[in-house]
């Protein structure tokens, strides 16, 4: 198993540039599943969770051609199959967002019930309410979901939650259904706004992206487009934590710091400079830092994806800051991997507590999910000594390079 060595103890300092997101690449890559043109997508950033979605795309039919390492061509005319099987499923929860394009396109959808997760139950009974009120019948037999519709009609579905994956599923069902969707209590997420810039750009009529209300009139078919996906809001925070952390100095390219303002707030509170730069962001760290409370929210709050990066770096800032994590539960298992490093961190229901200390050392640890890993990256960077880094497909997942990365601004990092 490889695993991700740090020798903590370098100040980063220097220029990385942010790949695209994760998080809108994955269902604009899905939604190319309701062209029957020809989709090239930019800026795909090189992640084994991208070849897990392009697998189950090539499973249902798919041609998809790399044309280098950054863009993919897609073309859906000839889809053929209605079933994405376990295997991938179990593999990347996000293969779910294939069931509502396929249910646009073929009438019929069936995909693995997703399990458990690390990072707790994740339910979809939002993203299926919302293809029941569009008239799909949905059924589980033998541990797959199976929803069939040989109409579908636009409805209007409120939200219990504004889940991100249900928005974007019923956006991408509502764009091929006969009438007009509306989803009251959407999510507002930056991806979901990518999502329906990529569907417009093929003829689609979405409004509202990045609100509470967003309103999709149905087309007969959607054709040809070329879109550029957005940068990883998420990559770009945990290199801006990485850069505090060290008591470094870092210029973040390619940002869209708009997207960032929750993140970037908060490290201003920890007394963190960050000054936008065009389409960057510098970030200093040369003041003492603070302590801070953070709770997460859906967008426009603090993403639950940079929970555990700060969980890091609030352990060796002195004082006590407390993070609440209102998004998923069970979302601190890698509290238990940086007590493991010397942190001193308590959890109380939703909430953890961290006592601030003077440093980290270095351990053995383990990736328990992506995010995890990449705070544990940025733990073994501040750490006295070596870090292991364990289970490191996870953070293959999610990040691009981020070995090399890390490397081109100075830290002692390395795989074996
Ligand atoms: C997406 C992101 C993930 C991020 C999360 C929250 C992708 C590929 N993943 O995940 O990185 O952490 O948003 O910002 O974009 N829920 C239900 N029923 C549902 C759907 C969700 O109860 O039908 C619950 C989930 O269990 C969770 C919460 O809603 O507690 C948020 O989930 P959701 O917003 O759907 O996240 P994902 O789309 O899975």
């Amino acid at each position: 198993m490889e695993k991700i060595i740090v020798q903590g103890g370098k100040q980063l300092k220097g220029t990385i540039t942010v790949s695209g997101a994760k998080n809108a690449v994955l269902p604009v890559i899905v939604a190319s599943l309701l062209s029957d043109g020809a989709c090239r997508i930019q800026d795909v950033p090189r992640l084994t969770d991208v070849e897990t979605i392009c697998d189950v795309l090539g499973e249902v039919g798919a041609k998809i051609k790399i044309i280098d390492a950054h863009t993919l061509d897609i073309n859906c005319n000839k889809i053929n199959k209605f079933e994405a099987s376990y295997e991938y499923v179990s593999k990347m929860r996000a293969s779910n967002l294939v069931m509502g394009p396929l249910l646009a396109r073929l009438g019929k959808a069936k995909i693995s019930m997703p399990g458990g997760c690390a990072i707790g139950t994740r339910p979809i009974d939002l993203h299926l309410k919302g293809f029941e009120a569009m008239g799909a019948r949905i059924k589980l037999e033998h541990g797959y979901i199976i929803a069939e519709a040989p109409r579908l009609t636009g409805a209007r579905i409120y939200l219990d939650y504004p889940s991100v994956g249900a928005t974007e599923n019923i956006i991408m069902t509502g764009s091929l259904a006969h009438g007009v969707t509306v989803i009251e209590n959407a999510a507002e997420e930056p991806e979901i706004v990518d999502l329906a810039n990529f569907i417009n750009s093929m003829g689609g009529r979405i409004k509202g992206a990045g609100t509470k209300i967003v309103k999709i009139e149905g087309v007969k078919n959607l054709g040809s487009t070329t879109h550029t996906i957005i940068p990883d809001r998420i990559e770009a925070g945990s290199f801006m934590v990485a850069a505090a952390i060290t008591g470094g100095e870092l210029m973040l390219e390619n940002v869209i710091a708009d997207h960032l303002k929750p993140v970037i707030a908060k490290l201003i509170e920890i007394g963190v400079e960050i000054e936008e730069v065009g389409n960057g962001l510098y970030i200093r760290a040369s003041n003492p830092l603070k302590a801070v409370d953070i709770k997460t929210l859906p967008y426009p709050g603090f993403p639950t994806d940079m929970q555990a990066q700060f969980m890091s770096l609030l352990t060796v800032v002195q004082g006590t800051s407390v993070l609440t994590e209102t998004v998923f539960e069970n979302r601190f298992m890698h509290a238990e991997e940086l007590r493991r490093m010397g942190a001193d961190i308590k959890i109380e229901g939703r909430s953890a507590v961290v006592e601030g200390m003077n440093r980290l050392t270095g351990a053995l640890v383990r990736a328990s999910d992506l995010r995890a890993g990449a705070a544990l990256i940025i733990a073994g960077l501040a750490a006295e000594g070596v870090t292991e880094i364990g289970n490191i497909y996870h953070i293959d997942r999610g990040y691009d390079r981020i070995v090399d990365k890390f490397r081109s601004v100075g830290a002692n990092i390395s795989r074996s």
